[in-house]
């Protein structure tokens, strides 16, 4: 079943320095308990569209529906992780997850448990008397997925949410996010401008391509989880994912079936 419907969606922003096409005609349709990713370079509207489907901005033309509702703001169910760190820097890291349930005034001993077990799910037990500046890069980024997952939220958009971290991390994380995604069934969208990440990651991934920016295909990543990146049906789909940006193949990388 559909729950997000992004219909014929253009965006244009205006500034001194003149006009900018972030988004042209983009449509997408993303399922519930779907993992997408929008993959793209720099500059190719993936913020933009994911704003937009988090109701932080509206479109210039076109409509976006979740549930069947149009989006006009954001929604206390949808959650968004950003790259840089969005945790309250004065909070321990028990103090951030439990943040969004004491705003949604829900009780102290549930809030509690609830901010506990998301703790857990996300490796940082021994942590929750830390705050944010003693913590890696890493363990950062993990609490503000367990603040967003504790909250049980519908959606969660994801913007380059591991960009800034080592690339050992980040596999770990990816690693993580698959395994919470699949024990939770969340629809996730999670941006993305690397290859590698989102075949690991999604179920499908819209392919996005600049000036303006667009979604140039639609891709189903069809291998099983937990996915390996030296696969030859993952090589596949890069190769494939390659071609779309116009990005040649090494020549010394073949192989045959
Ligand atoms: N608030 C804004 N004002 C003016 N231009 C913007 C704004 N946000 C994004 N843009 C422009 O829209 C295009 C898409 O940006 P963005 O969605 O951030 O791309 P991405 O996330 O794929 O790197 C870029 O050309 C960017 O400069
Ligand atoms: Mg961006």
């Amino acid at each position: 079943m559909t729950i997000i419907e992004v219909r014929e969606v253009s965006k244009r922003f205006t500034s001194k320095k003149g006009e900018s096409e972030a988004l042209a005609g983009v449509s997408l349709a993303v399922r519930e308990g779907e993992f997408v990713c929008l993959l793209g370079p720099s500059g190719c509207g993936k913020t933009t569209l994911l704003n937009l489907m988090a109701g932080y901005d509206r479109p210039t033309a076109g409509g976006i529906l979740i549930d069947g509702q149009a989006v006009t703001s954001p929604h206390p169910k949808r959650i968004t992780i950003f790259q840089e760190y969005a945790l309250l820097p004065w909070l321990t890291v028990l103090g951030n997850v439990q943040y969004g349930l004491r705003i949604q005034g829900w009780r102290r001993r549930e809030t509690l448990e609830t901010a506990q077990k998301y703790i857990q799910m996300v490796g940082l037990e021994g942590y929750e008397d830390r705050h944010p500046h003693e913590l890696s890069g890493g363990m950062r980024q993990r609490v503000a997925v367990a603040r967003a997952l504790a909250v049980e939220p519908e959606i969660l958009f994801m913007d380059e949410p591991f960009g800034a971290l080592d690339a050992l991390t980040r596999l770990k994380l990816e690693e993580e996010v698959t395994r919470i995604w699949q024990e939770k069934a969340r629809t996730v969208v999670f941006v993305t401008h690397d290859i590698d990440e989102a075949i690991y990651l999604a179920d499908r991934i819209a392919v996005m391509t600049p000036n303006p920016g667009r979604v140039r295909r639609v891709l189903t990543v069809p291998l099983n989880r937990p996915r390996d990146r030296t696969d030859l049906d993952f090589l596949r789909l890069k190769r494939e994912i390659y071609a779309e940006f116009e990005l040649a193949a090494r020549p010394a990388f073949h192989y045959t079936i």
